[in-house]
């Protein structure tokens, strides 16, 4: 495994789903010990919500499962694709808007998050931003799902 590994996890507002996905990821690197050997941010397509603290219903659904998503919004950034080895978009959109944005030769490989699922089966991480409990809750799920056999993914590699 290379010494450290730059992990971004993209969504549209950078209030819900990457925030997310960047705080669960942070915690099982965290729980094997392998803090040291990355360095994990996350960041939304657009700036709508830039400065502001994760959505309140996705940080009470992240509380209720022991997680606590202290990241602030930001937007990308054209260095980001040359700073990141891996950047991870939540959706179908995600991965269009980043591929369109990246600069031709930039080092960082877009990913899909659902490519990761091992349990279950989705084509995407959807927006819960216009959904109930049910919705935020099933993006943890997904994302605890995705998140683990990522970092299997990375340390095999
Ligand atoms: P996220 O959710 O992309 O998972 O952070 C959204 C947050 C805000 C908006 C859309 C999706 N919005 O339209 O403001």
């Amino acid at each position: 495994m290379p010494k450290q590994q730059y992990i971004l996890f993209i969504c549209l507002g950078n209030i819900c789903r990457s925030p997310m996905a960047e705080t669960i990821f942070a915690s099982m690197v965290e729980e094997r010990g392998l803090s040291d050997s990355f360095v994990i941010d996350s960041a939304g397509l657009h700036d709508y919500h830039e400065g502001d603290m994760a959505d309140p219903r996705m940080r009470r659904h992240a509380s209720m499962h022991g997680y606590y998503i202290t990241h602030r919004s930001r937007p990308i950034e054209m260095q980001d694709f040359s700073r990141f080895d891996y950047i991870i978009g939540m959706d179908r959109q995600n991965i269009r808007a980043l591929q369109m944005m990246q600069p031709a030769g930039s080092k960082a490989q877009v990913l899909e998050m659902a490519s990761f699922l091992r349990h279950h089966q989705s084509d995407s991480v959807p927006d819960p931003y216009y959904g109930g409990d049910a919705q935020f809750e099933h993006v943890i799920s997904l994302l605890e799902d995705a998140c683990a056999s990522l970092l299997d993914w990375l340390t095999e590699a």
